[in-house]
């Protein structure tokens, strides 16, 4: 059974820990989107790890960790990254990096930290890790890839192209310093030492070997569906595509290698950085959510903007994140709550029009307003609960209703951070 475990909110949603769980079963994980703008927190031997951009599977042993063509990294970030694994005994010899994965050179964090400051409303609220600027320069083709670092004839050729137009961007449209050949040749021969015990030129071969062998394949997805470039809350979004079919482009499988793709969402809802958040709470009960549920970002420790769960976005994170199941995480969160809220539409306070499913101009959100059901809370600790059936009747009825809205299986129940306080239902 090959799997995606795909966001199904805007990140954040505890993904790494379905991750781990599933990755015991597989033999090939890949990453194949984004870069160190996720942060993966995951618990395991009665330690945190925190994950940006190496596949958290790299915990188990005997297992390939791919980070895909789809991914941008950030070279200084990522032997960061191994350097702390390696310091905590973990192995890191199953680690490859597919040579077609774009750098983040430094320009690309400069850019984005430059445009974040200086954007005034257009704020996005980035990780300022390059991640923009790395995937514009991808797509108008003056980017560099992995592999480009141990070619010197061509990595020349390609920075005499790119080097010109960089320099011109980087002095006149924003002021920012400028590189010589010298210093880019420099940097690159430093990024080839870094990436030289992963980069896997023979990828090709180690994908094909996993298919004849009918190898079990997990794909792993960060951010969300809601920060997809072509499908989020645009331009509020990353600039990859966190949803399904974004494993199939960022690997190198087709989408026929896919079985199951698992889609991960909170029992409620947060975000970090500007956009539209319809459900969100600005008052005591999104602040009690923010703190007992630890809300805070593993990447830029910003405070996450909470709300109710959101029924709309997440309808639509099942139809174009290609959902076939849901792992809820958090649900232990609302323990203490004597009511628990879920928005199933929105109402336009203009017109009074009412929308059950995602309004995709996101423009007009800050005209809506969330319609709420209401749930009785179950008001006792569930975090040792491991039988679903065992679960108080008012989380099974919240449960069930999920379900029925969502019209996907919840196949996943997840009542606290361990591998083991998860209720997997049959
Ligand atoms: P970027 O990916 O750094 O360009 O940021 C674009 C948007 O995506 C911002 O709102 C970020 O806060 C959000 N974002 C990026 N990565 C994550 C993540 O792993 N979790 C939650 N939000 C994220």
């Amino acid at each position: 059974m090959n799997r995606v475990v795909v966001g199904a909110q805007w990140g954040d949603e505890g993904k790494a820990k379905i991750t781990d769980l599933l990755a015991q079963d597989a033999d090939l994980i890949i990453r194949y989107q984004g870069g160190c703008n996720a942060g993966h927190t995951v618990v395991a031997h009665n330690k945190t790890f925190k994950f940006h951009l190496i596949p958290s599977g790299i915990l188990y042993k005997d297992k390939t960790c791919f980070i895909g063509a789809g991914t941008v990294v950030l070279p200084e970030y990522f032997e960061e990254e191994i350097k702390g694994l390696i310091e905590e005994g973990i192995d890191v010899s199953g680690l490859k990096i597919n040579p077609l994965a774009s750098i983040t050179m430094p320009w690309h964090t400069e850019v984005d930290g430059y445009s974040e400051s200086t954007a005034g409303k257009g704020k996005i609220g980035t990780t300022k890790k390059g991640i923009g600027p790395t995937y514009t320069d991808k797509m108008a083709r003056i980017g560099l890839k992995i592999g480009d670092l141990y070619n010197e004839e061509s990595l020349s050729e390609k920075l005499d192209i790119i080097l010109p137009l960089k320099n011109k961007q980087l002095k006149e449209v924003y002021g920012l310093k400028t590189y010589t050949k010298d210093d880019v040749m420099s940097l690159c021969k430093k990024y080839a030492e870094i990436f030289k015990p992963y980069v896997c030129f023979d990828w090709q071969k180690v994908l094909e070997d996993a298919k004849r062998n009918n190898k079990t394949v997990l794909f792993e997805g960060a951010q969300g569906v809601m920060l997809d470039i072509d499908y989020g809350t645009y331009p509020f979004v990353t600039s990859s595509n966190p949803i399904g079919g974004g494993a199939a482009t960022g690997s190198g499988y087709g989408p026929k290698m896919i079985d199951e793709v698992i889609g991960v969402a909170k029992a409620y809802v947060t975000r970090v950085g500007e956009g539209p958040f319809v459900s969100e709470l600005k008052d005591d009960t999104g602040i009690k959510i923010r703190e007992i549920g630890h809300e805070y970002g593993v990447t830029t420790g910003r405070p996450r903007r909470c709300g109710w769960f959101d029924a709309v976005t997440m309808k639509y994170a099942v139809l174009v994140g290609g959902l076939t199941s849901v792992a809820l995480t958090k649900i232990d969160v609302f323990d203490t709550f004597d009511e628990i809220k879920v928005c199933t539409a929105y109402k336009d306070t203009r017109d009074g029009k009412v929308y059950t499913n995602y309004p995709t101009d996101v423009f007009m959100h800050k005209y809506l307003e969330p319609i709420y059901e209401s749930y009785k809370g179950w008001g006792e600790d569930i975090t040792g609960i491991r039988e679903y059936d065992k679960l108080p009747e008012n989380c099974k009825k919240y449960l069930s209703r999920l379900e029925e809205i969502l019209e996907v299986p919840i196949s996943i129940v997840s009542v606290g951070p361990d591998r083991e306080q998860t209720i997997f239902r049959k």
